[in-house]
């Protein structure tokens, strides 16, 4: 499945955290070769240090790398976007295509910044992209067609799963699966903290809690069980698991996630609002 990129040259703006992740996975692909990519950053000293690291071209002049590329990723933060856009108003046509990740910024605020019919893609990655686990939220702005979630979809597809959203749900994909690592990573700390407690040196308790969050999602994702289904699976009558379930709903573990997850999505509905309109 997907569309085939090879020969696409790429342009990623902004190259900090998550653009050097992806730019990282997509090299190492194959599917964009380096001399296919270039990428650009504010600050020359970075841009001289990711050349070196990356061996692309990385400047600070996003009009010159924007020129021949078929695919622009715009990895800048979501207050830079307006600048960037203005930037680029007159030196970008609707045969290329942009993809942007900024959280909050919604694709009518780009295609109005650039003043033309140009097809963009809104794409919410995390970090796990890292490891080619990522999962990336996708939908399109007014003047993209299915080929260009498509395209996005197979770009983001090399750096893990990907799904099709209305934009009105990219807020809530960026409180759920982008603010969703640093949750898990919270309740990793302290199921590590906990082996310890129980006597574990924290190295393997620190693997124990890490395995067992990797294991349990991928029974999800592979079984398509309900995971209530998998916890009674667990859960002895009159066992252990019992008496730990029993704390985690007196603890409010449930409701706590719930309010995290409906917490971040709100903020990001926000600062679309106050930020940047
Ligand atoms: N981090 C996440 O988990 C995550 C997840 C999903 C989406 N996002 C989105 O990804 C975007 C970037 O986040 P980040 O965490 O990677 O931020 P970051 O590390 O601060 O990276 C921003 C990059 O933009 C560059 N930059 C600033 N102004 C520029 C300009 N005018 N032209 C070109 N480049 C410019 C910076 O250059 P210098 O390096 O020279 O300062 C930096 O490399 C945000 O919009 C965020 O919403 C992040």
């Amino acid at each position: 499945m997907g569309v085939n990129l090879s020969g696409k040259r790429l342009a990623v703006l902004g190259a900090g955290k998550m653009g050097v992740i992806l730019l990282q996975s997509l090299i190492k692909s194959g599917m964009f070769p380096p001399n296919l990519t270039s990428a650009t950053v504010q600050h020359p000293e970075r841009a001289r240090m990711l050349c070196d690291k990356l061996n692309i071209s990385v400047g600070i002049d996003n009009v010159a790398a924007v020129r021949n590329a078929d695919i622009i990723l715009l990895c800048v933060k979501p207050q830079v976007v307006r600048e960037v856009m203005a930037e680029l108003s007159g030196h970008i046509n609707p045969q290329q295509l942009l993809i942007s990740v900024a959280a909050s910024v919604p694709t009518a605020l780009i295609e109005k910044a650039l003043g033309i019919d140009m097809p963009v893609i809104r794409a919410m990655p995390n970090t796990p992209c890292l490891l080619n686990c990522g999962m990336t939220g996708l939908c399109k702005g007014r003047f993209a067609e299915p080929s260009h979630l498509e395209a996005a979809s197979t770009l983001f597809g090399v750096v893990g799963r990907t799904v099709v959203v209305d934009e009105k749900q990219m807020d809530a994909v960026t409180g759920l699966s982008a603010s969703g690592p640093a949750y898990i990573y919270i309740i990793l700390e302290a199921l590590a903290e906990a082996g310890v407690k129980v006597g574990l040196p924290r190295d393997i308790a620190t693997l124990l809690a890490a395995q067992t969050t990797l294991g349990a999602a991928r029974v999800v994702l592979e079984t398509g069980d309900h995971p209530a289904l998998l916890k009674d699976a667990v859960t002895t009558p009159a066992g252990c698991t019992i008496d730990g379930i029993m704390e985690l709903e007196e603890g409010k573990l449930r409701v706590t996630l719930i309010k995290a997850v409906v917490k971040a999505a709100q903020r990001a509905k926000e600062l679309a609002f106050t930020e940047l309109s």
